[in-house]
């Protein structure tokens, strides 16, 4: 399978995890996870998310990461090499087409914090309203386009050094310091008076709040804040060495993952109860609820301009791998030329993205399914593409033609006892997919029931 010029790959353990790690960490942990948990009752979604991440997230990643380091391709191409001849290549072009939807929204939000590192004193100082500033900044029709862009040519400038020279050079460097300023934020965020009750609601589990729609967004989370269920994983499962133990490296990304996701939550929610916020305001939560912070903190400024450098910096890391997985497709499948296949991923992530970001002003107009574009995009990805991605990698590996290889990538041919190994097979041949299947169609069936019973 020789291809001339061999590929690259991450150098060392820390690298692969430093950079799967920074492709999880990401908007997800801290913009999103917070929100979508103020937004589903708090405490009793972490748990059902919690859950998913180990019985889904781990086991799904692990098959990605296997079908990735055997095909030794893009996300397509690898499917193909495992199972000549066969349409499970479709798999992987639902994964890409999947990680171009989601960078379109996520640029979107990346673009956000770009502006909000350029006025990081201004939205720190208390004559500010900073949920006036919010609202006028996302609708502006120009302002918002332009940081997307910006942040765009950011991502392209690391993709373009390649795998070991740009991304896994700059998550080693990136992921630890964002892991210490989560921490001193936390810190902050529990001393203020009155934040006790966002700790309870966090932590406090009332499963009374729980909600069939709720479980499948904790799904949907789970797998967006693992880039699962696309081609992602995948992608950066070929550039990992024929040593490094697979089973191991979803591990310590998935509690990587985790523990921001849960330090997020530690650092807004005292804040949002202690300033009165609405803990479901959605996806403004991050934007308003952290200026607020800041304004009432010695050093504000310095504290917002540091946290907004390192939210774009989680983004970052997680968009390069968006943009990796687009780009090996294009590279390696179509064998164009490297720079050509940026070129076109920029163009195709321009022209949704684009759009996208209009959507929260001049374009609410356009709506589908009763949603605007950005989170008619967000909504797609992260509850029908993923998940159906996600089903399909996992039968592949379980049920399918993947099945030998994954045995033989989990155990490094043989080379290693995985005890868990037992556990993954089971995990991924009955309890992911079922889950995955009821979770999915529940709302539909709840949905015909109550469309019955209102007729
Ligand atoms: N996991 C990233 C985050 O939490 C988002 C992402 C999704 C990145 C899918 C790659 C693929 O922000």
């Amino acid at each position: 399978m020789a291809t001339g010029k061999s590929r690259d790959t991450f150098g060392s353990k820390f690298g692969v995890i430093a950079a799967a790690a920074g492709s999880a960490v990401g908007l997800g942990n801290i913009w999103k996870f917070p929100y979508e948990t103020g937004s589903n009752g708090g405490s009793a979604f972490l748990v059902i998310y919690l859950a998913f991440i180990f019985i889904l997230g781990i086991p799904a990643m692990v098959a990605s990461f296997a079908i990735g380091r055997s095909g030794q391709s893009d996300a397509s191409s690898s499917f193909s090499r495992i199972a000549p001849g066969t349409q499970w290549k479709l798999v992987g072009f639902l994964g890409i087409l999947a990680a171009i939807v989601v960078t379109s929204f996520y640029t979107t939000v990346a673009g956000w914090t770009l502006e909000y590192v350029a006025h990081a004193f201004t939205v720190a100082q208390s004559d500010v309203d900073p949920s006036a500033y919010f609202s006028d900044f996302i609708a502006n029709p120009l302002r918002p386009v332009l940081w997307q862009i910006a942040f765009i040519v950011l991502t392209m400038l690391v993709v373009m050094r390649g795998v070991s020279k740009g991304i896994e050079r700059y998550s080693k460097i990136l992921m630890p310091l964002l892991l210490a300023l989560i921490i001193i934020l936390c810190v902050r965020a529990v001393m203020l008076p009155g934040g006790r009750a966002g700790l309870e609601f966090l932590f406090k589990p009332d499963f009374s709040k729980l909600t069939f729609e709720g479980a499948l967004n904790a799904m949907g989370q789970a797998f967006f804040s693992l880039s699962l269920g696309m081609g992602v994983m995948i992608t950066y499962g070929s550039y990992i060495r024929k040593s490094e133990n697979l089973t191991k490296t979803a591990l310590h990304v998935a509690l990587a993952d985790t523990l921001i996701a849960i330090l997020a939550g530690v650092m807004i929610f005292p804040a949002v109860f202690a300033f009165g916020i609405e803990p479901g305001s959605g996806p403004s939560l991050v934007y308003i609820t952290l200026p607020n912070i800041f304004s009432k903190m010695a050093l504000g400024g310095v504290f917002s301009l540091l946290f907004f450098i390192l939210l774009t910096v989680a983004a970052l890391t997680s968009a390069i791998s968006l943009f990796e997985a687009s780009v090996a497709y294009f590279a390696e499948r179509l064998k164009m030329k490297r720079i050509y296949a940026m070129l076109l991923t920029f163009a195709i992530v321009l022209t949704l993205g684009i759009p996208a970001t209009l959507s929260q002003g001049n374009l609410s107009c356009i709506q589908l399914f009763g949603m605007n574009l950005f989170d008619f995009f967000d909504f797609i990805s992260s509850n029908i593409m993923m998940p159906l991605g996600g089903l399909l990698i996992v039968l592949f590996v379980s049920w399918g033609p993947g099945k030998d290889i994954f045995r033989n990538e989990l155990t490094n041919q043989g080379a290693i006892r995985v005890r868990s190994f037992g556990a993954i097979e089971f995990l991924l041949r009955f309890v992911v997919p079922a889950l995955i299947l009821v979770i999915m169609l529940a709302p539909l069936f709840l949905s015909l029931f109550r469309g019955e019973a209102g007729a």
